[in-house]
């Protein structure tokens, strides 16, 4: 049965030497990676640039071969960039696509690119380089998140809010404070990140195919030119290596579990029933049936994007794991989870960035809800121990008794009269009122990393002075 061509390249002119039969469509639909790999071709053409250049300069390549070679690649560079160039399923994949479309370039001279070099360091070289700048640019996208919270920080280091524990009132603390929380958070994240690009700043090409190369390559050069530290140092390793992809979707995924959680936060928050932020209407949408309603849908989208980017941890884990050394074809299959979570992370990072700087805080709310649930309880016990030398155990059992009753007076603490605490203890005096605020209650708590608004302050400076210190560098 004669089977129709699906391409303009019937057999593979690359590896067909020993084949008499074209690859069925089915292997050629299983086989090919062009369809997401394309994403490559600047790190593709940039590797085969650097390799040339280093064949010619020690005398493996001509420097005529090289120079046609390079402004053939500088062709099909801007080919692409123009959406003319024409992808093939039968070449399988970027590296022979742009190999065969230079042989048309230039002739027979193409066929010497590919001299102490192969696929396996080819994509390994490649994809270290997109996961790299991926890497950076998302460093940077955090930077700026960091810097969105660091402006609420300063402008709210003194706003009360409730803080919680399971969720219930539990203390008094400041909107500065937790979102200096979240700058902590996010900043190891891109300490995680910089430590991933540290590791990851070896160079694979010159690896070959596993063994290394019989031709005097010079790796060195190539690393250089390619903008890493050093080239690898273990031929197989480089070929079978895929921790850097891991180490990223790693960093993804943590930093996805910080960022739903700050989505979820800001879903509570802006309910009528909490009121504590006012979303944009920039990054809200509204009901096609309820035209009261005002909907978080940019924050319930990144706390869902947390499910494919752990999704893409585990598939890319599970492709790794028990594959014996070197290269094998399974680990064609590293490439679509990192991009998936590269795009979908660059987004919820950019749409928690606007949604942060553009939303309202209500601090009456916050303050009102701060002073709700006897959120000052603990103040009361530690006055006694401080004041009156009560045991802790003791002084929470009589501040339990305090909240009891105003309890059932439906009143504050700070509403009881000094009688009525007396009758808890008799050593309570009217000094006690000075404690029973939710300001005090948090301008009391300046031990290292509490609370207190002369904390978040001199948190929020020392982050500002780090995020300068960065830009200087730069
Ligand atoms: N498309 C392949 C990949 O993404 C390139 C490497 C192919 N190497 C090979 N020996 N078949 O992994």
């Amino acid at each position: 049965m004669a089977r129709k061509p699906s391409t303009r390249h019937s057999s593979n002119k690359m590896w067909g030497g020993r084949f008499s039969d074209r690859p069925d469509a089915v292997m050629e639909a299983i086989n090919a990676s062009i369809g997401f790999d394309q994403k490559l071709y600047a790190q593709d053409i940039a590797g085969s640039k650097a390799h040339a250049t280093m064949l010619a300069e020690q005398g493996i390549l001509s420097k005529g071969d090289a120079k046609a070679i390079l402004k053939g690649l500088d062709t099909i560079l801007s080919e692409i960039e123009a959406g003319k160039f024409q992808f093939s399923t039968a070449l399988e994949d970027i590296h022979m696509n742009v190999e065969a479309r230079l042989s048309e370039l230039i002739g027979p001279a193409a066929g010497r690119l590919h001299t102490a070099r192969s696929r396996n360091d080819q994509v390994a070289v490649d994809f270290r380089l997109w996961v790299k700048a991926q890497a950076e640019a998302m460093h940077g996208e955090l930077g700026r998140l960091i810097d969105a919270l660091l402006d609420h920080a300063e402008i709210h280091a003194a706003t009360v809010m409730p803080g919680f524990t399971h969720l219930q009132t539990a203390q008094p603390v400041t909107f500065g404070h937790h979102c200096m929380a979240y700058v902590e958070m996010f900043a190891r994240d891109r300490s995680r990140l910089t430590d991933a690009i540290n590791r990851m700043d070896e160079c694979p090409l010159g690896a070959a195919a596993l063994a290394g190369t019989g031709f005097a390559i010079d790796r060195k050069a190539t690393a250089k030119a390619l903008g890493f530290r050093e080239p690898t140092r273990n031929s197989l390793d480089s070929v079978s290596d895929r921790d850097f992809a891991l180490e990223f979707l790693a960093f993804a995924s943590i930093c996805a579990t910080h960022l739903s959680r700050m989505a979820e936060e800001l879903v509570i928050w802006s309910t009528p029933q909490f009121n504590f932020v006012r979303m944009s209407d920039r990054f809200s949408t509204g009901s096609s049936i309820m035209p009261q309603k005002k909907n978080p849908d940019a924050a319930e989208l990144i706390r869902a994007k947390t499910g494919r980017i752990n999704g893409d941890l585990v598939a890319l884990l599970t492709v790794m794991k028990g594959l014996p050394l070197t290269y094998s074809k399974d680990m064609q299959e590293d490439k679509e989870a990192v991009f998936d979570s590269a795009e979908n992370l660059e987004l919820a990072i950019a749409a928690m960035t606007g949604m942060v700087a553009s939303m309202n805080i209500n601090t009456d709310a916050m303050k009102l809800a701060a002073g709700s649930g006897f959120s000052i309880a603990t103040d009361l016990a530690d006055w006694l121990v401080r004041e009156t030398g009560l045991p802790f155990r003791e002084a929470h059992h009589v501040t339990g008794k305090a909240v009891a009753l105003a309890e059932k007076k439906g009143c504050g603490l700070e509403n009881l009269s000094l009688s009525e605490l007396q009758k808890l203890n008799g050593r309570i005096t009217a000094a006690v009122f000075d404690v029973l605020s939710v300001e005090k209650s948090v301008a009391s708590r300046k031990s290292y990393g509490g609370t207190a608004p002369a904390n978040v302050k001199r948190q929020a400076a020392y982050w500002r002075k780090q995020r300068a210190k960065e830009s200087n560098r730069r």
